[in-house]
């Protein structure tokens, strides 16, 4: 008989896990009162295991490194159910702007360790791959894998192929994820984790990023994702068909998801200072959320008790850490082993 699967959470990583079950036989059905409202709303979908690498956190480069390596795969599957491309960069260039920020690249570097996946470049070569960025660059490197998706398309492609796949999908809140049926039942909900699973050590640590559109006559968005370090702060930057996402603060500040002025005005203050021409692109959305992070950065993926999983607490790496985590949570719950999406 097939297994019946609950999965509470409809943002990215629950409606892979949700994909990945119905895909390898299950019946699933997704709980959520409000899918994809969370931080797949607001990231900016960088997929980068080595530009965010720190030493200390092997274990998370390693798992990052995996799930990038399914990525090319997952998006052709899920490309067919969606409004536009997916990928929407490929490869990142680090900028470091003064002495200290070139510390801290080195340190990235270091944490990778491996010149074929995170590399220095001299600053008039990182140039010229980012027409009009500022020509004041202490250091540079780049990680030519890694990748950029639009994550609005891909939870929008992830509903679809869900929808295709049989999955359910009911817009419900759950209490408590005992309540559900099925033979397993897995809680992917973000920041919500910890009211479902009060161990599971999941905080919300919020972040604010600013969306803004190419308008006509200004230079387009960078082909590759810029990351850079202004004065020891850090800054994303990155593309879109039609602009570029900035990325963001980093705070504790518990649930509230009102964005602050000042800190989005330093956000953007740096960015202009790399790419002085984002300057003249149009300001579209300034948006709040919450990464739900546990204390290693790790995400907790396992059993929790009796039929009840967890596919939770992905911090920054939600989206990276997607097609991984759909292929845990087969390997966990249907004791099969997921090897690539294609
Ligand atoms: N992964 C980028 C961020 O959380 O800001």
């Amino acid at each position: 008989m097939k297994s019946s699967v609950s999965v509470v959470g409809a943002g990215i990583v629950g409606l892979t896990v949700a994909w990945s079950l119905a895909r390898a036989g299950a019946r699933v059905t997704v709980y959520d009162s409000e899918p994809g409202s969370g931080a797949s709303w607001v990231a900016g979908g960088m997929l980068a295991p080595y530009s965010e690498a720190w030493p200390g956190e092997e274990g998370l480069l390693a798992l990052g490194a995996q799930s990038l390596a399914l990525w090319e795969g997952f998006a052709t599957a899920l490309q067919p159910y969606a409004d536009g491309p997916l990928i929407t960069a490929r490869g990142t260039v680090w900028l470091a702007v003064d002495d200290g920020d070139a510390e801290e690249l080195a340190t990235v570097t270091t944490a990778v360790g491996d010149e074929r996946l995170f590399a220095a470049l001299r600053p008039s070569a990182a140039l010229r791959t980012i027409p009009g960025a500022a020509p004041r660059i202490r250091a540079a490197a780049q990680a030519p894998s890694e990748l950029a998706v639009d994550n609005r398309l891909v939870h929008r492609a992830l509903l679809a192929a869900c929808a295709a796949t049989g999955v359910e999908l009911r817009a419900e809140a759950v209490r408590a994820p005992s309540d559900l049926p099925g033979d397993a039942v897995i809680v992917c909900a973000g920041a919500d984790s910890v009211d479902l699973l009060p161990g599971c050590a999941v905080r919300p640590v919020k972040g604010e990023v600013v969306r803004l559109r190419r308008a006509p006559s200004c230079l387009p968005p960078p082909e590759v994702t810029v990351r850079a370090r202004v004065h020891g702060r850090p800054v994303y930057v990155v593309p879109r068909a039609d602009g570029v996402v900035v990325g963001a603060t980093q705070y504790e500040n518990d649930r509230d998801l009102a964005p602050r002025v000042g800190p989005v005005v330093e956000l953007l203050g740096d960015a202009f200072t790399v790419l002085p021409f984002l300057r003249e692109y149009e300001l579209v959305e300034v948006t709040a959320g919450l990464r739900p992070t546990r204390p290693d950065n790790l995400p907790l993926l396992g059993r929790v008790d009796g039929r009840v999983f967890a596919a939770t607490g992905h911090g920054r790496n939600g989206i990276l850490l997607a097609p991984v985590t759909g292929a845990r949570a087969v390997d966990m719950v249907l004791d099969q082993e997921v090897h690539a999406w294609n």
